[in-house]
């Protein structure tokens, strides 16, 4: 069966992190399913965000799990740390981890959903032996790095490859797609076979946050 589940994940790399309390309340309160936490160590991505004691000061007023991204090299030595910081699903990116199969099993060793990411160069077919043990595959529709950048378009049909090879392969398998979503492309994302979408600009420079996460969510 064809997973349609459609899930909103804000990203708060966008959100104020002078008042972070107040934008997590605003989530809490929302239709928002997972709170997305971009990890960046200025080595695999141009950019430095924020770390362990960060997502563990979040997890004590999230109301909803913590799907982490880690944009860092060898994420395989952060695995238990994340886990006991309060990380739900963990993501690591294909290009980042040597031993990407025992990465997995570590990850699902925790409990925690396991989740694999590719870069915008990165074919999907380069994943045929890893979608069956992954609950989650994550598309970066942008290079990773930053927020607010413009969404490529050949990523449509990445997401219509993935889930191509995920109905044969893994059935329930989770499709994730970060960077550039907006109120004009979220609706072709899910029809493409997205179940989640990930936005940072479009939901926390919004004037109404809770509406926006609304509207993406039913797009
Ligand atoms: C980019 C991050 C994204 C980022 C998305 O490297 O992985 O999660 O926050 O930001 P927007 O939605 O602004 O493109
Ligand atoms: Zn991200």
């Amino acid at each position: 069966m064809i997973n349609q589940k459609r899930l909103v994940a804000p990203s708060i790399l966008a959100a104020n992190f002078a008042n972070l309390e107040k934008d997590i309340a605003l989530i809490n309160e929302s239709e928002a399913d997972w709170i997305h936490c971009d990890i960046m160590d200025g080595v695999f991505v141009p950019n430095i965000s924020f770390g362990l004691p960060v997502v563990y000061s979040l997890k004590k007023i999230a109301k909803k799990p913590l799907d982490v991204h880690l944009m860092i090299v060898n994420p395989e030595r952060y695995i238990k740390d994340f886990f006991d910081a309060g990380a739900n699903i963990l993501t690591v990116h294909y290009e980042a981890s040597i031993h990407l199969h025992r990465t997995i099993e570590e990850i699902k060793k925790y409990g925690m959903l396991a989740g694999v990411s590719i870069n915008p160069h990165t074919p999907v077919n380069l994943l045929e032996l890893v979608i069956p043990m992954v609950d989650m595959v994550l598309i970066m529709s942008v290079n990773p790095g930053f927020g607010g950048q413009k969404f490529i378009d050949f990523s449509y049909e990445k997401i219509k490859q993935l889930r191509r090879l995920s109905d044969k392969l893994n059935p329930e398998l989770l499709i994730e797609v970060d960077g550039g979503v907006d109120l004009n492309n979220a609706k072709k994302l899910y029809e493409s076979g997205v179940n989640i979408l990930v936005a940072g600009t479009t939901i926390f420079e919004s004037d109404d946050i809770i509406t926006t996460i609304k509207s993406l969510k039913n797009a």
